[in-house]
């Protein structure tokens, strides 16, 4: 039904095939429903959930691999990549990981080497599958005068987990680039606690090779000046970067507004101003940037939808609920062919 019109359409990742790759996240759900979508159009994709902790290690003793799989098989068969995304995270990872068997936390020992399983395990399937791993996700404080954020991880391991965890990937695929993930990337304060703390491990030899920018951004934040700001710092760290989880809201911050059946021309218009401006400046710095991730593909379905406000839906992406070009699209387009 919404396939006929595709062969039209310029394909996006080819577009960029001189700058860098263009992926999407998706889920087993969107493998389906946005198949076509995805397979025109991009050359990358990024589990959403599938390769999360929690998903693929729910017990000590158990390991849940065919969604992942499932999307390593779909990105093999059509020639894309895959991005891994994520190792280490405060988020979405059992209780068992961080517990002994009467509740109580478990030591330093007990913990990295339950880690270090983890990753080997995972790391080891996927290898030569995975162009580039997630490896610790935001691990940064989002505090003033805070650098680590406080988590079970740091509590128990200590501020060196995140070296551990990037020593393990490492050991288990030294072919696969491997990045720290963060949001708020383009934030300041934030940007500088990011810069700290690769630099930081750099200096101790880890073996890491990017940051990850999410870029969660909306119709006024980040500035423009903020974003590039972000990129020259952490470039100037010697380290790839990687877009990993863009969408562009359609409500600025204080909007709060559930009414909307359908975004409104103003929002279309600012949408396609913002997107056209971040990728004119990916293409700049893409000596530096490498792979640029959609965090969804489409507006018919994005995390957004009822977050951060309830009963709201967003439409964030490059095309529409029915899979059609927005003005985004086509203003991405001209970035590429500028
Ligand atoms: C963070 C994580 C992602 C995802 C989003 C929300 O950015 O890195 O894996 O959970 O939040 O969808």
């Amino acid at each position: 039904m919404l396939n006929s019109h595709f062969g039209e359409f310029p394909k996006l990742h080819e577009a960029f095939k001189q700058h860098f790759l263009i992926g999407a996240a998706v889920n087993p759900m969107t493998l389906d429903t946005q198949r076509e979508l995805l397979t025109h159009h991009f050359n990358s994709v990024t589990a959403e959930n599938e390769m999360k902790f929690e998903r693929l290690h729910p017990s000590e003793d158990q390991y849940t691999f065919d969604d992942a799989n499932r999307l390593v098989e779909f990105a093999k068969a059509n020639g894309m990549g895959v991005r891994g995304h994520t190792l280490v995270w405060h988020n979405q990872t059992p209780q068992w990981v961080f517990e002994d068997r009467n509740g109580s936390a478990v030591d330093r020992e007990t913990l990295l080497a339950r880690m270090k399983s983890h990753i080997e395990t995972v790391v080891t399937r996927y290898k030569g599958s995975i162009y580039a791993w997630d490896v610790v996700n935001e691990a940064v404080s989002d505090k003033s005068g805070e650098l680590l954020r406080t988590s079970k991880w740091l509590d128990i391991a200590g501020e060196d987990f995140i070296a551990k965890a990037f020593e393990y990937a490492h050991a288990a695929d030294p072919g696969a680039q491997l990045f720290y993930n963060d949001y708020n990337e383009s934030v300041p304060e934030k940007r500088e606690k990011i810069y700290t703390l690769v630099k930081s491990l750099k200096e101790k030899g880890v073996p890491i090779h990017g940051i990850g920018l999410q870029a969660h951004w909306n119709l006024e934040h980040p500035t423009i000046d903020d974003i590039r700001e972000a990129i020259e710092r952490y470039a100037s760290l010697g380290m790839k970067l990687h877009i990993t989880e863009l969408d562009v809201s359609v409500f600025r911050h204080d909007d709060r507004r559930t009414d909307l059946a359908a975004p409104n021309d103003e929002m279309l218009e600012r949408q396609a101003e913002r997107y056209k401006q971040f990728f004119q400046l990916f293409k700049e710095y893409s000596d530096h940037i490498k792979s640029v991730t959609f965090w969804g593909a489409a507006d018919d379905y994005t995390w957004l939808d009822n977050f951060p406000v309830n009963g709201r839906k967003n439409w964030p992406f490059l095309f529409d609920t029915e899979h059609k070009p927005k003005q985004s699209y086509w203003d991405v387009l001209d970035v590429a062919r500028s």
